[in-house]
């Protein structure tokens, strides 16, 4: 499986096509059109790459997603597939409706059969850590201890560690007790793929993800997680009835904490995150009569390098 390159700048070129793609819509206040616009161009970006692989994280199943739908080959029809797939053209919808900042088009790769397939689970609760609380939290302690645990393998007071949790009502109690700690809580309204590799990064603002979010945003940003040196853990975690229902039907057990090398299994991942707007992982798409500069955050698993690139490209 070569990772020439070549290749990774292929690669770059899909989430930049697909974000350039959304960037159209940015403020608009349409996010189907605006995530439709990024899906199309993502789609005939990986057509034009040398990459065998099929999607486990998509938009949805076929019947719902024409395209890039949980299932789809992409580059081979006649060999087996070599890599899973997870894509989220647009994360961050209502941010690129609003015109908010935080908006990015995402890609991750992992070998073949080396990603977690959640099956019909929407959401997952995480647990996200830096590289200093590696092995040094279990997802099953309360928040409190988590928060202590993490202040301790860091080194510093528990009034500087930083939380990252999604802005919604079913999070109001984890919120309460985190402040009753004296943590900062960020709390953002969307993005909990931008929260997860802010967590794993030690040096940035923020220290522990926690709470519920999307589980394919969960399965995408694992890989980076893991060569960012984080730890990663994941519970499924049904919002809805008829979600509970397919979850419980497809045997799943919403009561088990899957580690991160259950969640992605190969330390040889890619994780690719094109700006649409500006976050605070990469800056927004700037575009200028002639030129848009745009920037990708780039992941390696194999080399565990982390890469900001900034392309500048002549608009047509
Ligand atoms: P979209 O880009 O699909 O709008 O997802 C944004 C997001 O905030 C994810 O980062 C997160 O995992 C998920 O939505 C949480 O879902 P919900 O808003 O339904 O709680």
């Amino acid at each position: 499986m070569p990772l020439s390159n070549a290749f990774i700048h292929a690669l770059r070129v899909v989430t930049e096509n697909a974000a350039l793609a959304a960037f159209d819509w940015v403020g608009r206040g349409e996010k189907e059109l605006g995530d439709g616009a990024a899906v199309d161009a993502m789609r005939d970006a990986l057509a034009r790459i040398p990459v065998c692989g099929e999607i486990v994280i998509g938009e949805g199943e076929k019947d719902e997603a024409p395209h890039l739908f949980r299932g789809e080959r992409i580059g081979c029809l006649e060999r087996e597939p070599e890599w899973d797939i997870a894509v989220d053209p647009v994360e961050g919808t209502t941010f690129l409706a609003h015109g908010l900042a935080g908006s990015m088009a995402v890609i991750g790769l992992a070998p073949r059969g080396t990603m977690f397939d959640p099956g019909p689970a929407f959401y997952m609760e995480k647990l996200v850590v830096c590289g200093p609380a590696r092995g040094k939290v279990d997802p099953r302690w309360p928040p409190e201890q988590i928060v202590a645990a993490v202040a301790e393998a860091m080194k510093k007071p528990v009034e500087d560690v930083t939380v990252f949790v999604l802005d919604k009502p079913r999070h109001r109690d984890l919120v309460a007790r985190l402040r009753a700690t004296g943590c900062r809580v960020s709390l953002q309204a969307a993005g909990d793929v931008a929260g997860a590799l802010l967590a794993a990064i030690t040096e940035s603002p923020v220290d522990i993800l926690m709470g519920t979010g999307g589980t394919p945003e969960g399965v995408l940003v694992a890989g980076a997680v893991n060569a960012l040196g984080g730890d990663m853990f994941g519970r499924l975690d049904p919002q809805r009835p008829d979600e509970a229902a397919a979850v419980a039907e497809a045997g799943l057990d919403t009561t088990r904490w899957y580690g991160l090398d259950e969640l992605t299994s190969s330390n040889d991942t890619l994780f690719c995150a094109t700006g649409i707007t500006s976050g605070h992982l990469c800056s927004g798409i700037d575009r200028t009569a002639k030129l848009d500069r745009i920037q990708t955050l780039l992941i390696s698993g194999r080399t565990r390098e982390r890469q900001l690139l900034t392309t500048w490209r002549a608009r047509n």
